[in-house]
Protein backbone atom coordinates (compact mmCIF):
# COMPACT_ATOMS: atom_id res chain seq x y z
CA UNK A 1 0.00 0.00 0.00
CA UNK A 2 2.84 2.09 0.88
CA UNK A 3 4.00 2.92 -2.35
CA UNK A 4 0.57 3.11 -4.45
CA UNK A 5 0.06 5.56 -6.36
CA UNK A 6 -3.27 6.53 -7.29
CA UNK A 7 -3.11 6.55 -11.50
CA UNK A 8 -6.70 8.15 -12.55
CA UNK A 9 -9.59 10.79 -10.99
CA UNK A 10 -13.11 9.27 -10.45
CA UNK A 11 -13.92 11.43 -13.74
CA UNK A 12 -11.81 10.27 -16.67
CA UNK A 13 -12.02 6.40 -17.40
CA UNK A 14 -13.89 5.72 -20.96
CA UNK A 15 -14.45 2.36 -23.05
CA UNK A 16 -10.69 3.75 -24.27
CA UNK A 17 -9.49 2.76 -21.21
CA UNK A 18 -10.62 -1.27 -21.70
CA UNK A 19 -8.39 -3.72 -20.18
CA UNK A 20 -6.11 -1.69 -18.35
CA UNK A 21 -5.20 -1.43 -14.56
CA UNK A 22 -6.40 1.78 -12.53
CA UNK A 23 -5.77 2.83 -8.46
CA UNK A 24 -8.13 4.89 -7.67
CA UNK A 25 -8.47 7.26 -4.31
CA UNK A 26 -11.68 8.91 -3.16
CA UNK A 27 -14.43 8.93 -0.76
CA UNK A 28 -17.31 5.98 -0.67
CA UNK A 29 -20.62 7.78 -2.20
CA UNK A 30 -22.20 4.83 -2.57
CA UNK A 31 -22.29 1.56 -2.03
CA UNK A 32 -24.98 -1.17 -2.59
CA UNK A 33 -25.13 -4.83 -1.51
CA UNK A 34 -26.51 -7.63 -3.80
CA UNK A 35 -24.95 -10.60 -1.74
CA UNK A 36 -22.26 -11.61 -3.89
CA UNK A 37 -21.61 -8.27 -6.00
CA UNK A 38 -21.15 -5.32 -4.29
CA UNK A 39 -21.18 -2.21 -6.08
CA UNK A 40 -19.41 1.12 -4.83
CA UNK A 41 -19.24 4.06 -6.26
CA UNK A 42 -16.54 6.41 -5.55
CA UNK A 43 -16.39 10.05 -5.63
CA UNK A 44 -13.47 12.71 -6.05
CA UNK A 45 -13.54 16.16 -7.32
CA UNK A 46 -13.19 14.85 -10.98
CA UNK A 47 -16.04 12.63 -10.79
CA UNK A 48 -17.10 9.32 -9.93
CA UNK A 49 -16.20 5.65 -11.17
CA UNK A 50 -18.03 2.52 -10.42
CA UNK A 51 -16.57 0.00 -8.54
CA UNK A 52 -17.33 -3.57 -8.59
CA UNK A 53 -16.58 -6.50 -5.89
CA UNK A 54 -17.42 -9.81 -7.48
CA UNK A 55 -14.88 -12.44 -6.78
CA UNK A 56 -16.20 -15.00 -4.87
CA UNK A 57 -12.75 -16.82 -4.68
CA UNK A 58 -11.53 -13.74 -2.47
CA UNK A 59 -13.58 -13.42 0.42
CA UNK A 60 -11.44 -10.94 2.83
CA UNK A 61 -12.34 -8.73 -0.35
CA UNK A 62 -15.90 -9.32 0.27
CA UNK A 63 -15.31 -9.13 3.82
CA UNK A 64 -13.67 -5.21 3.26
CA UNK A 65 -15.97 -4.19 0.38
CA UNK A 66 -18.72 -5.45 2.71
CA UNK A 67 -17.72 -2.96 5.68
CA UNK A 68 -17.59 0.60 3.35
CA UNK A 69 -20.15 3.13 4.44
CA UNK A 70 -20.61 5.91 3.11
CA UNK A 71 -17.62 8.45 2.86
CA UNK A 72 -14.94 6.17 3.89
CA UNK A 73 -11.78 7.35 1.67
CA UNK A 74 -10.42 4.27 0.05
CA UNK A 75 -8.17 3.07 -2.62
CA UNK A 76 -9.17 0.59 -5.05
CA UNK A 77 -6.99 -1.31 -7.73
CA UNK A 78 -8.49 -3.01 -10.44
CA UNK A 79 -9.09 -3.47 -14.01
CA UNK A 80 -11.63 -1.31 -15.99
CA UNK A 81 -13.91 -3.03 -18.43
CA UNK A 82 -17.20 -1.65 -20.16
CA UNK A 83 -20.20 -2.00 -18.23
CA UNK A 84 -22.12 -5.70 -18.92
CA UNK A 85 -25.69 -3.84 -17.78
CA UNK A 86 -27.36 -0.58 -18.00
CA UNK A 87 -24.41 2.01 -18.71
CA UNK A 88 -25.09 5.59 -17.12
CA UNK A 89 -25.46 8.20 -19.17
CA UNK A 90 -25.45 10.94 -16.27
CA UNK A 91 -21.83 9.71 -15.26
CA UNK A 92 -19.13 11.23 -17.29
CA UNK A 93 -18.03 7.56 -16.85
CA UNK A 94 -21.15 5.56 -17.31
CA UNK A 95 -19.91 3.75 -19.70
CA UNK A 96 -17.02 1.96 -17.71
CA UNK A 97 -16.61 0.06 -14.18
CA UNK A 98 -13.65 -0.90 -12.66
CA UNK A 99 -13.85 -4.78 -11.38
CA UNK A 100 -12.02 -4.44 -7.77
CA UNK A 101 -9.21 -6.35 -6.90
CA UNK A 102 -7.60 -4.97 -4.01
CA UNK A 103 -8.89 -2.97 -1.89
CA UNK A 104 -7.44 -0.15 1.17
CA UNK A 105 -9.76 1.62 3.57
CA UNK A 106 -7.52 4.87 3.99
CA UNK A 107 -9.84 6.23 6.80
CA UNK A 108 -13.16 5.46 8.17
CA UNK A 109 -16.01 8.38 8.52
CA UNK A 110 -18.86 8.91 10.98
CA UNK A 111 -22.34 8.67 9.72
CA UNK A 112 -22.52 11.93 8.43
CA UNK A 113 -25.27 14.33 9.16
CA UNK A 114 -26.70 15.19 5.64
CA UNK A 115 -26.09 12.72 2.84
CA UNK A 116 -23.74 14.04 0.34
CA UNK A 117 -25.33 15.00 -2.86
CA UNK A 118 -26.19 18.00 -4.83
CA UNK A 119 -29.97 17.60 -4.21
CA UNK A 120 -29.71 17.62 -0.56
CA UNK A 121 -33.04 18.62 1.72
CA UNK A 122 -30.69 19.56 4.97
CA UNK A 123 -30.91 23.17 6.11
CA UNK A 124 -27.93 25.46 4.69
CA UNK A 125 -27.22 25.83 8.89
CA UNK A 126 -27.02 22.80 8.91
CA UNK A 127 -24.91 22.85 6.05
CA UNK A 128 -22.76 25.90 6.79
CA UNK A 129 -21.98 24.07 10.25
CA UNK A 130 -20.38 21.24 8.42
CA UNK A 131 -19.11 23.00 5.51
CA UNK A 132 -16.37 20.87 4.68
CA UNK A 133 -19.20 18.38 4.26
CA UNK A 134 -21.22 20.51 2.07
CA UNK A 135 -18.18 21.11 0.09
CA UNK A 136 -17.83 17.65 -0.82
CA UNK A 137 -21.00 18.18 -2.78
CA UNK A 138 -20.48 18.04 -6.91
CA UNK A 139 -21.89 21.10 -7.65
CA UNK A 140 -19.83 23.35 -5.15
CA UNK A 141 -16.67 21.88 -6.41
CA UNK A 142 -17.72 22.58 -9.79
CA UNK A 143 -18.46 26.27 -8.46
CA UNK A 144 -15.11 26.77 -7.28
CA UNK A 145 -13.70 24.83 -10.60
CA UNK A 146 -15.30 27.68 -12.66
CA UNK A 147 -14.06 30.43 -9.77
CA UNK A 148 -10.82 28.96 -10.31
CA UNK A 149 -10.77 29.59 -14.09
CA UNK A 150 -12.26 33.02 -13.64
CA UNK A 151 -9.17 34.10 -11.33
CA UNK A 152 -6.63 32.59 -13.37
CA UNK A 153 -8.31 34.10 -16.80
CA UNK A 154 -8.46 37.60 -15.24
CA UNK A 155 -4.77 37.23 -13.81
CA UNK A 156 -3.96 36.25 -17.19
CA UNK A 157 -5.41 38.95 -19.00
CA UNK A 158 -4.33 41.72 -16.82
CA UNK A 159 -1.15 40.76 -17.21
CA UNK A 160 -1.05 40.55 -20.90
CA UNK A 161 -2.94 44.14 -20.71
CA UNK A 162 0.27 45.29 -18.84
CA UNK A 163 -1.12 45.67 -15.04
CA UNK A 164 1.11 44.91 -12.12
CA UNK A 165 -0.24 42.67 -9.21
CA UNK A 166 0.18 44.69 -6.05
CA UNK A 167 -1.24 43.82 -2.99
CA UNK A 168 -2.12 46.56 -0.37
CA UNK A 169 -2.85 46.44 3.44
CA UNK A 170 -5.53 44.52 5.47
CA UNK A 171 -4.36 45.88 8.80
CA UNK A 172 -4.95 49.62 7.32
CA UNK A 173 -6.99 53.53 8.01
CA UNK A 174 -10.73 53.43 7.37
CA UNK A 175 -11.15 54.56 3.58
CA UNK A 176 -15.29 56.02 3.08
CA UNK A 177 -16.84 53.24 1.04
CA UNK A 178 -20.27 53.99 2.79
CA UNK A 179 -20.28 50.63 4.98
CA UNK A 180 -19.40 50.47 8.41
CA UNK A 181 -15.49 49.28 9.54
CA UNK A 182 -14.50 46.50 10.95
CA UNK A 183 -12.04 47.87 13.27
CA UNK A 184 -8.84 45.79 14.94
CA UNK A 185 -7.80 47.43 18.34
CA UNK A 186 -4.08 47.74 18.86
CA UNK A 187 -1.69 46.05 21.68
CA UNK A 188 0.77 48.60 20.96
CA UNK A 189 -1.15 51.80 20.94
CA UNK A 190 -4.40 51.25 23.53
CA UNK A 191 -7.52 53.19 22.57
CA UNK A 192 -6.38 52.96 18.64
CA UNK A 193 -7.44 50.89 16.17
CA UNK A 194 -6.79 49.82 12.54
CA UNK A 195 -9.72 49.35 9.77
CA UNK A 196 -9.75 46.43 7.37
CA UNK A 197 -10.27 47.48 4.07
CA UNK A 198 -13.50 48.58 2.65
CA UNK A 199 -11.75 48.91 -0.54
CA UNK A 200 -8.17 49.26 -1.52
CA UNK A 201 -9.10 53.12 -2.90
CA UNK A 202 -7.05 55.04 -1.18
CA UNK A 203 -3.86 52.69 -1.56
CA UNK A 204 -4.65 51.97 -5.88
CA UNK A 205 -4.54 55.52 -6.22
CA UNK A 206 -1.84 56.51 -4.36
CA UNK A 207 -0.04 53.55 -6.44
CA UNK A 208 -0.65 55.91 -9.69
CA UNK A 209 0.63 59.01 -7.46
CA UNK A 210 3.92 56.06 -7.68
CA UNK A 211 3.79 56.34 -11.21
CA UNK A 212 3.06 52.42 -11.08
CA UNK A 213 0.15 53.64 -13.73
CA UNK A 214 -1.67 50.28 -14.36
CA UNK A 215 -2.34 48.20 -11.09
CA UNK A 216 -5.02 45.15 -10.13
CA UNK A 217 -5.83 43.07 -7.36
CA UNK A 218 -7.75 40.14 -6.56
CA UNK A 219 -8.43 41.06 -2.82
CA UNK A 220 -10.35 40.61 0.22
CA UNK A 221 -12.74 43.55 1.13
CA UNK A 222 -14.91 43.89 4.58
CA UNK A 223 -18.16 45.61 5.06
CA UNK A 224 -19.98 45.64 8.16
CA UNK A 225 -23.41 46.16 6.71
CA UNK A 226 -26.57 44.48 6.28
CA UNK A 227 -26.45 41.44 4.62
CA UNK A 228 -28.49 39.90 1.62
CA UNK A 229 -28.27 37.35 -0.99
CA UNK A 230 -25.84 39.20 -2.83
CA UNK A 231 -23.58 40.61 -0.10
CA UNK A 232 -20.98 38.95 2.55
CA UNK A 233 -18.78 40.86 5.10
CA UNK A 234 -16.05 39.77 2.89
CA UNK A 235 -15.76 39.60 -0.54
CA UNK A 236 -13.34 39.59 -2.93
CA UNK A 237 -12.90 42.54 -5.46
CA UNK A 238 -11.15 42.22 -9.01
CA UNK A 239 -9.44 46.03 -8.44
CA UNK A 240 -8.40 47.99 -10.84
CA UNK A 241 -6.64 50.90 -11.56
CA UNK A 242 -5.18 52.84 -14.18
CA UNK A 243 -3.17 56.32 -15.05
CA UNK A 244 -4.07 58.38 -18.02
CA UNK A 245 -7.33 56.83 -18.39
CA UNK A 246 -10.06 58.04 -21.13
CA UNK A 247 -13.00 56.54 -20.37
CA UNK A 248 -13.48 54.36 -23.65
CA UNK A 249 -10.24 52.78 -23.11
CA UNK A 250 -10.77 51.84 -19.47
CA UNK A 251 -14.37 50.54 -20.65
CA UNK A 252 -12.67 48.46 -23.78
CA UNK A 253 -10.28 47.09 -21.06
CA UNK A 254 -13.10 45.85 -18.86
CA UNK A 255 -15.35 44.57 -21.40
CA UNK A 256 -12.57 42.64 -23.13
CA UNK A 257 -12.16 40.65 -19.57
CA UNK A 258 -15.82 40.82 -19.46
CA UNK A 259 -15.99 38.67 -22.84
CA UNK A 260 -13.05 36.63 -21.64
CA UNK A 261 -14.04 35.14 -18.13
CA UNK A 262 -17.85 35.03 -19.35
CA UNK A 263 -16.08 33.25 -22.77
CA UNK A 264 -15.06 30.33 -20.22
CA UNK A 265 -18.76 29.08 -19.88
CA UNK A 266 -19.07 29.65 -23.78
CA UNK A 267 -21.47 33.09 -23.06
CA UNK A 268 -20.72 35.69 -25.84
CA UNK A 269 -20.90 38.55 -24.74
CA UNK A 270 -21.37 41.34 -27.00
CA UNK A 271 -18.86 43.97 -27.30
CA UNK A 272 -18.95 47.42 -26.96
CA UNK A 273 -21.82 47.25 -24.66
CA UNK A 274 -24.68 49.87 -24.48
CA UNK A 275 -24.42 52.43 -21.96
CA UNK A 276 -27.22 53.98 -20.11
CA UNK A 277 -27.50 57.11 -18.29
CA UNK A 278 -28.59 56.85 -14.62
CA UNK A 279 -31.55 59.05 -15.28
CA UNK A 280 -32.49 56.96 -17.78
CA UNK A 281 -32.47 53.99 -15.72
CA UNK A 282 -34.49 55.11 -12.98
CA UNK A 283 -36.73 56.73 -14.91
CA UNK A 284 -37.56 53.99 -17.16
CA UNK A 285 -36.64 50.49 -14.65
CA UNK A 286 -37.07 52.53 -11.37
CA UNK A 287 -33.11 51.19 -10.57
CA UNK A 288 -29.61 51.58 -10.66
CA UNK A 289 -28.56 48.33 -11.92
CA UNK A 290 -31.54 47.50 -14.15
CA UNK A 291 -32.87 44.06 -15.32
CA UNK A 292 -33.09 44.99 -19.00
CA UNK A 293 -34.05 41.30 -20.01
CA UNK A 294 -37.88 41.66 -20.28
CA UNK A 295 -39.39 44.78 -21.45
CA UNK A 296 -41.51 46.44 -19.27
CA UNK A 297 -40.89 49.87 -18.53
CA UNK A 298 -42.43 52.97 -15.75
CA UNK A 299 -44.47 55.24 -17.16
CA UNK A 300 -45.33 58.89 -16.07
CA UNK A 301 -49.02 60.17 -15.19
CA UNK A 302 -48.01 62.87 -12.99
CA UNK A 303 -49.20 65.53 -15.42
CA UNK A 304 -52.73 63.20 -16.11
CA UNK A 305 -53.34 63.30 -12.17
CA UNK A 306 -53.26 67.47 -12.38
CA UNK A 307 -55.92 67.48 -14.07
CA UNK A 308 -58.58 64.83 -12.26
CA UNK A 309 -61.77 65.67 -10.20
CA UNK A 310 -60.34 64.48 -6.32
CA UNK A 311 -57.75 61.80 -5.35
CA UNK A 312 -54.56 61.59 -3.25
CA UNK A 313 -53.00 60.98 -6.38
CA UNK A 314 -54.02 64.71 -7.83
CA UNK A 315 -52.99 66.04 -4.36
CA UNK A 316 -49.77 64.64 -4.47
CA UNK A 317 -49.02 65.53 -8.04
CA UNK A 318 -50.07 68.99 -7.33
CA UNK A 319 -48.12 69.49 -4.60
CA UNK A 320 -45.02 68.46 -7.03
CA UNK A 321 -44.55 64.71 -5.96
CA UNK A 322 -44.58 61.95 -8.62
CA UNK A 323 -47.16 59.05 -9.91
CA UNK A 324 -45.23 56.55 -11.63
CA UNK A 325 -46.92 53.15 -13.20
CA UNK A 326 -46.40 50.58 -15.61
CA UNK A 327 -48.56 47.66 -17.76
CA UNK A 328 -48.25 44.02 -16.29
CA UNK A 329 -49.39 42.36 -19.55
CA UNK A 330 -51.80 39.52 -19.02
CA UNK A 331 -51.97 40.12 -15.68
CA UNK A 332 -55.29 40.29 -14.24
CA UNK A 333 -55.40 39.45 -9.82
CA UNK A 334 -57.89 38.49 -7.70
CA UNK A 335 -58.74 40.26 -4.88
CA UNK A 336 -55.99 38.24 -2.62
CA UNK A 337 -53.02 38.36 -5.01
CA UNK A 338 -53.59 42.25 -5.20
CA UNK A 339 -53.53 42.18 -1.33
CA UNK A 340 -50.36 39.98 -1.78
CA UNK A 341 -48.68 42.55 -3.68
CA UNK A 342 -49.45 45.50 -1.44
CA UNK A 343 -48.57 43.74 1.72
CA UNK A 344 -45.02 43.05 -0.46
CA UNK A 345 -44.97 46.73 -1.22
CA UNK A 346 -45.53 47.62 2.20
CA UNK A 347 -42.84 45.29 3.57
CA UNK A 348 -40.35 47.24 1.93
CA UNK A 349 -41.53 50.55 3.04
CA UNK A 350 -44.25 51.94 0.13
CA UNK A 351 -47.75 53.24 0.84
CA UNK A 352 -49.21 50.24 -1.28
CA UNK A 353 -50.04 50.33 -5.08
CA UNK A 354 -53.26 50.97 -6.73
CA UNK A 355 -54.13 49.45 -9.86
CA UNK A 356 -56.51 49.63 -13.19
CA UNK A 357 -57.15 46.45 -14.26
CA UNK A 358 -58.24 46.50 -17.64
CA UNK A 359 -60.83 43.63 -18.29
CA UNK A 360 -63.29 41.99 -20.86
CA UNK A 361 -66.27 44.09 -19.59
CA UNK A 362 -64.70 47.53 -18.62
CA UNK A 363 -62.21 48.98 -15.97
CA UNK A 364 -61.75 48.38 -12.37
CA UNK A 365 -59.79 50.27 -10.04
CA UNK A 366 -59.96 51.02 -6.58
CA UNK A 367 -61.57 54.24 -5.10
CA UNK A 368 -57.92 55.93 -4.63
CA UNK A 369 -58.19 55.82 -8.84
CA UNK A 370 -61.64 55.84 -9.38
CA UNK A 371 -61.41 59.48 -7.52
CA UNK A 372 -59.81 60.52 -10.08
CA UNK A 373 -62.35 60.04 -12.48
CA UNK A 374 -63.50 58.75 -15.48
CA UNK A 375 -61.60 60.76 -17.85
CA UNK A 376 -58.45 60.46 -15.99
CA UNK A 377 -58.98 56.70 -15.68
CA UNK A 378 -59.38 56.63 -19.98
CA UNK A 379 -56.55 59.05 -20.42
CA UNK A 380 -54.35 57.05 -18.55
CA UNK A 381 -55.23 53.70 -20.11
CA UNK A 382 -55.23 55.27 -23.75
CA UNK A 383 -51.38 56.58 -22.97
CA UNK A 384 -50.39 53.73 -20.99
CA UNK A 385 -50.83 51.48 -24.34
CA UNK A 386 -52.58 48.81 -22.02
CA UNK A 387 -54.45 46.43 -23.14
CA UNK A 388 -57.57 44.07 -22.32
CA UNK A 389 -56.48 41.67 -20.03
CA UNK A 390 -53.72 43.53 -18.89
CA UNK A 391 -53.38 45.69 -15.48
CA UNK A 392 -52.25 48.86 -14.89
CA UNK A 393 -50.12 49.35 -11.59
CA UNK A 394 -49.36 52.73 -9.83
CA UNK A 395 -47.90 54.60 -6.94
CA UNK A 396 -47.41 57.83 -6.42
CA UNK A 397 -45.00 59.59 -3.62
CA UNK A 398 -41.82 61.91 -3.94
CA UNK A 399 -39.83 61.07 -6.74
CA UNK A 400 -36.85 58.68 -6.12
CA UNK A 401 -39.36 57.14 -3.53
CA UNK A 402 -41.57 56.26 -5.86
CA UNK A 403 -39.01 55.39 -8.64
CA UNK A 404 -37.47 53.00 -6.39
CA UNK A 405 -40.99 51.53 -5.31
CA UNK A 406 -42.08 51.05 -8.53
CA UNK A 407 -38.11 48.89 -9.78
CA UNK A 408 -39.25 47.10 -6.45
CA UNK A 409 -42.88 46.22 -8.10
CA UNK A 410 -41.56 45.59 -11.81
CA UNK A 411 -39.25 42.95 -10.47
CA UNK A 412 -41.53 40.95 -8.18
CA UNK A 413 -43.85 41.03 -11.12
CA UNK A 414 -41.31 39.38 -12.80
CA UNK A 415 -40.55 36.84 -10.64
CA UNK A 416 -44.30 36.46 -9.86
CA UNK A 417 -45.23 36.22 -13.39
CA UNK A 418 -41.72 34.87 -14.57
CA UNK A 419 -41.28 37.13 -17.39
CA UNK A 420 -37.13 36.63 -17.29
CA UNK A 421 -36.09 34.25 -20.21
CA UNK A 422 -33.33 31.53 -18.90
CA UNK A 423 -30.21 31.86 -20.55
CA UNK A 424 -29.85 35.76 -21.54
CA UNK A 425 -26.98 37.59 -20.55
CA UNK A 426 -27.46 41.57 -20.53
CA UNK A 427 -24.77 43.23 -19.50
CA UNK A 428 -24.17 47.37 -19.80
CA UNK A 429 -22.97 50.30 -17.95
CA UNK A 430 -24.35 52.86 -16.78
CA UNK A 431 -22.90 56.13 -16.33
CA UNK A 432 -23.78 59.68 -15.46
CA UNK A 433 -24.22 59.21 -12.01
CA UNK A 434 -25.20 62.11 -9.61
CA UNK A 435 -22.29 63.20 -7.94
CA UNK A 436 -23.67 63.70 -4.51
CA UNK A 437 -27.20 62.48 -3.00
CA UNK A 438 -29.02 64.14 0.54
CA UNK A 439 -28.95 62.09 3.23
CA UNK A 440 -32.12 63.30 5.21
CA UNK A 441 -30.97 61.00 8.89
CA UNK A 442 -27.61 63.34 8.49
CA UNK A 443 -28.92 66.37 7.05
CA UNK A 444 -26.20 66.77 4.38
CA UNK A 445 -25.11 65.30 0.91
CA UNK A 446 -22.68 62.05 0.47
CA UNK A 447 -20.82 60.63 -1.94
CA UNK A 448 -22.74 58.00 -3.93
CA UNK A 449 -20.24 56.17 -4.43
CA UNK A 450 -16.81 57.64 -2.93
CA UNK A 451 -15.72 61.01 -1.84
CA UNK A 452 -12.31 60.41 -4.63
CA UNK A 453 -14.52 59.97 -7.57
CA UNK A 454 -14.53 62.88 -10.10
CA UNK A 455 -17.37 65.39 -11.18
CA UNK A 456 -18.08 66.10 -14.56
CA UNK A 457 -16.24 69.26 -15.34
CA UNK A 458 -18.52 71.51 -16.89
CA UNK A 459 -21.00 70.51 -13.97
CA UNK A 460 -18.20 71.13 -11.02
CA UNK A 461 -19.75 74.93 -10.95
CA UNK A 462 -22.98 73.50 -9.32
CA UNK A 463 -21.32 71.62 -6.44
CA UNK A 464 -21.75 74.67 -3.96
CA UNK A 465 -25.10 75.99 -5.62
CA UNK A 466 -26.88 72.82 -6.83
CA UNK A 467 -25.32 70.27 -5.18
CA UNK A 468 -27.78 67.69 -6.54
CA UNK A 469 -27.34 69.05 -10.46
CA UNK A 470 -23.47 67.72 -10.48
CA UNK A 471 -23.20 64.88 -12.58
CA UNK A 472 -19.86 62.08 -11.92
CA UNK A 473 -17.51 60.25 -14.08
CA UNK A 474 -19.00 57.34 -12.37
CA UNK A 475 -20.06 54.09 -14.42
CA UNK A 476 -21.35 50.54 -12.86
CA UNK A 477 -21.37 47.57 -14.70
CA UNK A 478 -24.90 45.84 -14.82
CA UNK A 479 -25.57 42.19 -15.37
CA UNK A 480 -28.54 40.55 -15.27
CA UNK A 481 -30.03 43.79 -12.92
CA UNK A 482 -27.12 42.88 -10.41
CA UNK A 483 -24.09 45.55 -9.97
CA UNK A 484 -20.90 43.56 -10.91
CA UNK A 485 -18.47 46.56 -10.88
CA UNK A 486 -18.33 49.95 -10.00
CA UNK A 487 -15.94 52.64 -10.42
CA UNK A 488 -15.04 56.11 -12.19
CA UNK A 489 -12.41 59.06 -12.61
CA UNK A 490 -10.90 60.45 -9.80
CA UNK A 491 -10.03 63.77 -8.85
CA UNK A 492 -6.33 64.12 -8.91
CA UNK A 493 -6.13 68.00 -8.01
CA UNK A 494 -5.92 68.67 -3.94
CA UNK A 495 -7.64 71.93 -4.83
CA UNK A 496 -10.76 69.97 -5.84
CA UNK A 497 -10.50 67.18 -3.82
CA UNK A 498 -10.86 69.70 -0.60
CA UNK A 499 -13.56 71.32 -2.22
CA UNK A 500 -15.47 67.98 -2.48
CA UNK A 501 -14.49 67.37 1.65
CA UNK A 502 -15.98 70.50 2.70
CA UNK A 503 -19.39 69.91 0.84
CA UNK A 504 -19.75 66.45 2.36
CA UNK A 505 -19.61 68.64 5.30
CA UNK A 506 -16.16 67.35 6.75
CA UNK A 507 -13.87 70.44 8.30
CA UNK A 508 -10.44 71.13 7.05
CA UNK A 509 -9.22 69.93 10.42
CA UNK A 510 -11.73 66.79 9.95
CA UNK A 511 -10.69 66.28 6.22
CA UNK A 512 -6.78 66.44 7.06
CA UNK A 513 -7.27 63.92 10.12
CA UNK A 514 -8.98 61.16 8.05
CA UNK A 515 -7.44 61.75 4.84
CA UNK A 516 -4.20 64.35 4.94
CA UNK A 517 -1.51 62.01 4.09
CA UNK A 518 -3.70 61.39 0.53
CA UNK A 519 -4.13 65.30 0.40
CA UNK A 520 -0.74 65.44 0.73
CA UNK A 521 0.25 62.80 -1.79
CA UNK A 522 -1.93 64.41 -4.04
CA UNK A 523 0.25 67.58 -4.08
CA UNK A 524 3.14 65.80 -5.38
CA UNK A 525 2.23 65.42 -9.10
CA UNK A 526 -1.09 63.09 -9.23
CA UNK A 527 -1.22 61.73 -12.76
CA UNK A 528 -5.13 61.81 -14.02
CA UNK A 529 -6.24 58.38 -13.21
CA UNK A 530 -9.58 55.97 -12.81
CA UNK A 531 -10.57 52.68 -11.93
CA UNK A 532 -12.90 50.02 -11.23
CA UNK A 533 -13.75 46.95 -9.25
CA UNK A 534 -15.57 44.03 -9.82
CA UNK A 535 -17.45 41.85 -7.73
CA UNK A 536 -15.68 38.55 -8.20
CA UNK A 537 -18.16 36.58 -5.65
CA UNK A 538 -20.93 38.47 -7.85
CA UNK A 539 -19.58 37.43 -11.22
CA UNK A 540 -19.11 33.85 -9.93
CA UNK A 541 -22.43 33.39 -8.89
CA UNK A 542 -24.19 34.55 -11.86
CA UNK A 543 -22.18 32.71 -13.91
CA UNK A 544 -22.34 29.42 -12.23
CA UNK A 545 -26.25 30.32 -11.78
CA UNK A 546 -25.89 30.09 -7.76
CA UNK A 547 -28.80 31.78 -6.12
CA UNK A 548 -26.76 33.07 -3.26
CA UNK A 549 -22.71 34.42 -2.76
CA UNK A 550 -22.64 31.77 0.56
CA UNK A 551 -22.56 29.36 -2.51
CA UNK A 552 -19.58 30.72 -3.84
CA UNK A 553 -17.54 31.96 -0.96
CA UNK A 554 -15.94 28.39 0.34
CA UNK A 555 -16.38 29.89 4.25
CA UNK A 556 -19.45 32.04 3.61
CA UNK A 557 -21.15 34.31 6.87
CA UNK A 558 -24.76 33.67 7.42
CA UNK A 559 -27.19 36.43 7.13
CA UNK A 560 -26.64 37.35 10.61
CA UNK A 561 -22.57 37.64 10.19
CA UNK A 562 -21.82 34.20 11.68
CA UNK A 563 -19.48 31.48 10.22
CA UNK A 564 -21.45 28.41 11.76
CA UNK A 565 -18.61 26.08 10.98
CA UNK A 566 -15.64 27.85 13.23
CA UNK A 567 -18.05 29.54 15.90
CA UNK A 568 -17.05 33.12 14.86
CA UNK A 569 -17.42 35.88 16.17
CA UNK A 570 -17.06 34.52 19.87
CA UNK A 571 -15.74 35.59 23.13
CA UNK A 572 -12.27 35.99 23.67
CA UNK A 573 -10.23 35.98 27.48
CA UNK A 574 -10.03 38.76 30.11
CA UNK A 575 -6.25 38.26 29.30
CA UNK A 576 -6.62 39.52 25.42
CA UNK A 577 -8.79 42.06 26.20
CA UNK A 578 -6.39 43.31 28.46
CA UNK A 579 -3.47 43.27 26.44
CA UNK A 580 -5.39 45.08 23.98
CA UNK A 581 -6.57 47.81 26.62
CA UNK A 582 -10.64 46.93 26.01
CA UNK A 583 -13.23 46.37 28.37
CA UNK A 584 -16.79 45.15 27.04
CA UNK A 585 -19.83 47.05 27.94
CA UNK A 586 -22.30 44.23 28.17
CA UNK A 587 -25.29 45.34 26.34
CA UNK A 588 -28.07 44.21 24.45
CA UNK A 589 -26.63 42.00 22.19
CA UNK A 590 -27.36 43.08 18.39
CA UNK A 591 -28.02 39.17 17.41
CA UNK A 592 -30.49 38.39 20.32
CA UNK A 593 -34.00 38.33 18.74
P1 LIG B 1 -18.12 49.38 -4.94
O1 LIG B 1 -18.43 49.71 -3.52
O2 LIG B 1 -19.13 49.69 -5.97
O3 LIG B 1 -16.80 50.12 -5.43
O4 LIG B 1 -17.75 47.85 -5.02
C1 LIG B 1 -17.40 47.24 -6.24
C2 LIG B 1 -18.16 45.94 -6.44
O5 LIG B 1 -17.94 45.06 -5.35
C3 LIG B 1 -19.10 44.24 -5.17
N1 LIG B 1 -19.56 44.37 -3.77
C4 LIG B 1 -19.90 43.33 -2.99
N2 LIG B 1 -19.94 42.02 -3.23
C5 LIG B 1 -20.31 41.21 -2.22
N3 LIG B 1 -20.63 41.62 -0.98
C6 LIG B 1 -20.60 42.94 -0.68
N4 LIG B 1 -20.90 43.34 0.56
C7 LIG B 1 -20.22 43.87 -1.71
N5 LIG B 1 -20.09 45.21 -1.79
C8 LIG B 1 -19.69 45.50 -3.04
C9 LIG B 1 -20.15 44.74 -6.14
C10 LIG B 1 -19.65 46.12 -6.49
O6 LIG B 1 -20.07 46.52 -7.77
N6 LIG B 1 -13.53 51.35 -4.45
C11 LIG B 1 -14.67 51.26 -5.29
C12 LIG B 1 -14.33 50.87 -6.71
C13 LIG B 1 -13.70 51.97 -7.53
O7 LIG B 1 -14.20 53.10 -7.45
O8 LIG B 1 -12.74 51.64 -8.25
C14 LIG B 1 -15.63 50.21 -4.74
O9 LIG B 1 -15.31 49.47 -3.84
O10 LIG B 1 -20.16 43.91 -7.29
Amino acid sequence: MENLERTHSCGELSATNQGEQTVLMGWVSRRRDHGHIIFVDVRDREGITQVVFDSENNPDLQHTAKSLRSEFVVAVKGTVRVRAGAKNPNLKTGEIEVAGEQLWILSEAKTTPFVIEDDTSASEDLRLKYRYLDLRRPRLQETFRIRHRISMAIRSYMDRQGFWEVETPILTKSTPEGARDYLVPSRLYHGQFYALPQSPQIFKQILMISGFEKYFQIVRCFRDEDLRADRQPEFTQVDIEMSFPAIDTLFTLIEGLMAEVYGLKGIQIATPLDRMTWDDAMQRYGSDKPDTRFDVFLQDFTEIFKTAESSVFREMACKGESIRGLVAPKVSYSRKQLDDLNAFIKQIGGAGVAYIKVGEDGLTAPPVVKNAGQSTIDAIVRTSGAQKGDTIFLMGGPRETVLAMMGALRLELARREKWIPEGNWNMFWVVDFPLLEFDASENRWVSRHHPFTAPRDEDLEFLESDPGRVRAKAYDLVLNGSEIGGGSIRIHRSDVQARIFKRLGFTEEEARDKFGFFLEALEYGTPPHGGIALGLDRMVMILSGQASLRDVIAFPKTARAMDLMSGSPNLVSEQQLRELGLGVVHGKDKNAS
